[in-house]
């Protein structure tokens, strides 16, 4: 089969379209036809990993050298990146019962990454559910990573109907579904994020908007249940006034000053700081799934690349242009071709 494979770290052409040898489901997996995924942050990171040093880890230090371990210390240990990705089940080993052949499903595989290939294999109660049906592959490849964070850390917050939420850092993935999810929970939501993504994040039902290049939302004298900041660009010091009393600041990225402020806040009541990693369960994408086929959440396609141009769709992501997804076509060319 046909798949982007990467052997040593490096700029966008470390990535090269391969052949390698098709993945066999074992008896409670399903082998995928995969028909579209995704670059994200992740993938960036993962194909440069020797360039993150631990100042530039938006996590922890603790888990800056077990990530760098995973992914490979002087080369990749994962050669094929993507972690979104959505197709068509072609076989489903014997134990399986959630799927069958022919069912369209999307998902979302984490560090194990691999998607960025003609077929994978997922475990039958791995990241992978029916594919909403108001959605084409592409669409759906789009969901799970953001969709599946935001909502996990959106619930470690406990976001209430009625609350006003900030969203630092929504036209992001994890912002922009953010965005939807505080809709959908009842929240009157702000976005923040630089002028080209303003329009998008007020398209994805923000009720209002807010140009960091222009405005620091923490002098606005405006005031939130929830700030959710996703890469960690303001500080809770300079949020505090900005949180109302028993205000709940929320990070996706964070170092241990965090944590320390995290712990502190948790003893000391009122405004408090929550750092939390997600954790991401198989229901809580089919919850996803239902959400999008009741319109409340929707995917917006910044750009489209095939999979022979992975390599350039790196170079955008990386240089900062996405608002919005960056999927990737997988085309399925059954003659034998040329790689
Ligand atoms: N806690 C967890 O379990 C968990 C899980 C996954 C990922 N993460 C973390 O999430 C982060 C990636 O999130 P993502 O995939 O959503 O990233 P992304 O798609 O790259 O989005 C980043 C967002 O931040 C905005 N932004 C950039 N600079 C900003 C600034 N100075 N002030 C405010 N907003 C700014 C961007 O807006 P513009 O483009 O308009 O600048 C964009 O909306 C990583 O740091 C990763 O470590 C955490």
């Amino acid at each position: 089969m046909k798949a982007v494979v990467y052997t040593e770290y490096g700029p966008p052409d470390v990535l090269q379209l391969t052949k390698v040898e098709k993945p066999a489901p074992r008896n409670n997996e399903i082998l995928i036809r995969n028909h579209a995924t995704t670059v994200n942050i992740g993938d960036i990171w993962a194909r440069n990993f020797k360039n993150i040093t631990p100042s530039k880890f938006t996590m922890p230090l603790p888990l800056w050298l077990p990530s760098r371990m995973y992914f490979g210390i002087t080369r990749p240990r994962i050669n094929i990146l993507g972690s979104e990705f959505a197709g068509e089940i072609e076989e489903a080993g014997k134990d399986v019962k959630r799927f069958r052949k022919g069912d369209q499903v999307f998902g979302y595989r984490g560090q194990s990454m691999g998607a960025n290939a003609e077929y994978l294999c997922m475990p039958e109660a791995g990241l992978v559910a029916i594919k909403p049906v108001n959605m084409t592959y592409d669409e759906a490849a789009t969901v799970p990573y953001g969709a599946l964070t935001a909502l996990s850390l959106l619930r470690k917050a406990n976001i209430q109907r009625g609350q006003k939420v900030l969203i630092n850092g929504a036209s992001g993935s994890i912002g922009s579904a953010a965005v939807q999810l505080a809709k959908y929970f009842g929240a009157e939501v702000t976005g923040i994020c630089s002028t080209p993504g303003l329009k998008f994040v007020k398209a994805l039902g923000a009720d209002k908007v807010i140009d960091y290049t222009r405005e620091d939302f923490a002098k606005s004298g405006e005031t939130y249940d929830l700030i959710f900041d996703i890469l960690g660009k303001s500080s809770f010091s300079s949020c505090r006034n900005s949180l109302k009393r028993n205000g709940i600041y929320l990070l996706a990225s964070f170092k241990m000053k965090q944590l320390f402020q995290m712990l502190w806040t948790s003893m000391t009541g009122g405004k408090k700081v929550i750092c939390a990693l997600s954790s991401e369960s198989s229901e809580d994408l089919v919850f996803i799934k239902r959400l999008v086929e009741e319109g409340k959440i929707r995917s917006l396609i910044d750009k489209r690349y095939p999979l022979e141009k992975l390599a350039k769709a790196h170079l955008y992501v990386e240089k900062g242009y996405k608002t919005g997804s960056v999927t990737i076509t997988v085309k399925h060319n059954n003659k034998k071709e040329k790689l």
